[in-house]
């Protein structure tokens, strides 16, 4: 298995690396808002969604808002830097329906078919055990629930067969950012 600093194959980083990303991420959240992605998701109120690998929650604030006070979202992330950052990010910006929840990156701490909508953005190529992480993502998914993502640092074609091989998700939809897969 190839391993590099910059966290492929690896599911969690080192807290310095973690921190050097907050770091960058924070400028990032100050001069773009990545958020807007999610707006293509189909995201409605009331919903229960998931950010996967949510890291510093930049999409955070998107995904509160859609699915407003009557929704919930569930962010999972492998690194306790990450819960942290997000449970002090939820009170500063007054996020009261997003939880914070760490995962091992193999068993997912939530109950079988919970989540409407899942996103794992910019964090794939990071994954060690992938056909773990998509059988967890596929039994917390409802029936008619989708998962959104994308290739992460790695190629289109390499992301594809990680989805296709894991033999539970199609992709029924390829637009240039993320692969969209029905359960
Ligand atoms: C590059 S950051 C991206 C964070 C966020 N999704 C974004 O786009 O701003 C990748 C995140 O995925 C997390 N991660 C890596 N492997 C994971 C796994 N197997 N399960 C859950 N999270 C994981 C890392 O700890 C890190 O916070």
């Amino acid at each position: 298995m190839k391993i590099s600093p910059f966290g492929t194959n690896m599911d969690r980083m080192p807290r310095l690396a973690f921190r050097m990303m907050k770091l960058m991420f924070d400028i990032r959240d100050r001069l773009v808002s990545v958020g807007s992605l999610l707006d293509r998701f189909g995201i409605e109120r009331g919903q229960t969604v998931v950010d996967y690998g949510c890291g510093t929650g930049s999409y955070l604030n998107q995904a509160s808002k859609l699915v407003r006070p009557e929704g919930r979202v569930l962010a999972l992330d492998v690194h306790e830097l990450a819960v942290e950052a997000v449970k002090k990010r939820s009170v500063r910006e007054g996020w009261t329906n997003v939880i914070a929840l760490l995962t091992d990156g193999r068993k997912i701490p939530v109950p079988d078919e919970t989540a409407d909508i899942i996103y794992a953005l910019d964090m794939f190529h990071m994954v060690a055990d992938p056909e773990a992480v998509l059988g967890e993502l596929n039994r917390i998914c409802k029936k008619e629930g989708f998962l959104f993502i994308d290739n992460g640092h790695q190629s289109r074609q390499k992301a594809r067969t990680k989805i296709i091989s894991s033999g539970l998700w199609d992709i029924i939809e390829e637009p240039k950012r993320y692969h969209c897969c029905p359960k």
